[in-house]
């Protein structure tokens, strides 16, 4: 019989994906979305829709009834000047929504999407999943809140359970590095601080292999995973690539860090109130601050995680596929 999954944040980047390697695979997928329209080309591929919200526990639990395995993915995280509530009630109050459907719809499994956010700054990189926690916004607080939640659901209520920690995103359908590699096409990057610090990838399509290996491996129940690409890099050997890559030589001015993440504070400070997006906000700019390398060793050892696509090859597929769309 076919087994049926749940897949929260399919109308996102990295649900999305997860959710056509589950059909691809027989799956029975369905998925909670807050908009039918922006999940009809996962209808037609044969994914059932169901319109709820993560705010709401009543539509969370209906869409759970009947899954053996759910995939919460779904996450605030993108939008900035979002209200700072949002992020709770997301994050931390949804995820609990769909922990308890879970528990009591008798799901066999629960894979936890979380983040490598959630140690903040690495000092002795590269960390691995003992390092301690260390959240540097409100984003990575309530992603730490919602790892916690869904530890404490495994542990203490009983119910199966993964954590996975993703490292930095990417691949085509994302347009999170679009303004970056705009800015480097178009000659217009600078560098902010040293370049120096380290920048951990993971490609999609290794991150799906790896959140179905949690899905599906007896030996990840109770567990957590950092997934990550085999290597990191600075971000001057980054912007490097992504230059070589587009054929563009690159700028050597470097601008100091702090007046910038200054400005950023400020920006945040006029536009939150009205309700604007802030052109600059700390977050993008920590970027360009915090060290972030990461240990994959335990998910290859424990789980057979084998992320195949190198930085160079991953970041040339999302140039290739920027073009393609038009975007570049
Ligand atoms: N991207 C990264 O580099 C990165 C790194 C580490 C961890 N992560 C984690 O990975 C996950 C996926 O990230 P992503 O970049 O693929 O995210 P994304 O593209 O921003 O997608 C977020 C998804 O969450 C959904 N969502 C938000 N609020 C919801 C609510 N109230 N009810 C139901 N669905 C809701 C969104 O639905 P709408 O389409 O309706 O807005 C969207 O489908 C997140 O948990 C994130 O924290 C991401």
């Amino acid at each position: 019989m076919t087994q049926r999954v749940l897949v929260t944040g399919a109308t996102g980047f990295t649900g999305g994906h997860l959710c056509l390697r589950l059909a691809e695979r027989g799956y029975g997928v369905r998925v909670l979305v807050r908009s039918p329209e922006k999940a009809a080309s996962l209808a037609t591929r044969g994914v059932e829709v169901f319109q709820g919200d993560l705010k709401d526990s009543g539509s969370v639990m209906k869409a759970s009834e009947g899954c053996a395995t759910v995939y919460h993915i779904a996450a605030t995280y993108r939008q900035e000047g979002v209200p700072d509530q949002e992020f709770r009630d997301v994050n931390v109050r949804g995820t609990q929504h769909a922990l308890e459907a879970a528990l009591r719809c008798g799901a066999e499994r629960f894979v936890h999407c979380s983040t490598v956010g959630v140690h903040g700054h690495i000092s002795h990189p590269p960390a691995d999943e003992t390092a301690p926690y260390g959240p540097g916004d409100l984003y990575q607080e309530t992603k730490l809140e919602g790892e916690k939640l869904a530890l404490e659901y495994f542990r203490v209520k009983g119910l199966p359970g993964v954590v996975f920690r993703p490292t930095g995103i990417y691949g085509p359908g994302d347009t999170r590095f679009l303004k970056l590699f705009r800015h480097i096409k178009s000659r217009r990057f600078h560098m902010i601080g040293s370049g120096g610090v380290y920048y951990h990838l993971t490609y999609i399509d290794d991150l799906v292999d790896g959140i179905i290996l949690c899905g599906t491996k007896k030996e990840a129940l109770g567990n957590i995973y950092i997934l990550g690409g085999e290597n990191y890099v600075t971000l001057n050997e980054m912007v490097r690539t992504i230059a070589e890559i587009l054929g563009v030589g690159i700028s050597r001015v470097k601008i100091p860090f702090w007046p910038v993440y200054a400005a950023a504070f400020v920006c945040e400070k006029l536009c939150k109130p009205i309700g604007i997006e802030p052109p600059l906000y700390r977050r993008r700019v920590d970027f360009f601050r915090k060290d972030r390398a990461f240990d994959i060793s335990k998910a290859r050892r424990e789980l057979g995680f084998d992320p195949k696509v190198g930085v160079r090859e991953g970041l040339k597929r999302t140039a290739d596929w920027y073009s393609e769309q038009g975007l570049l």
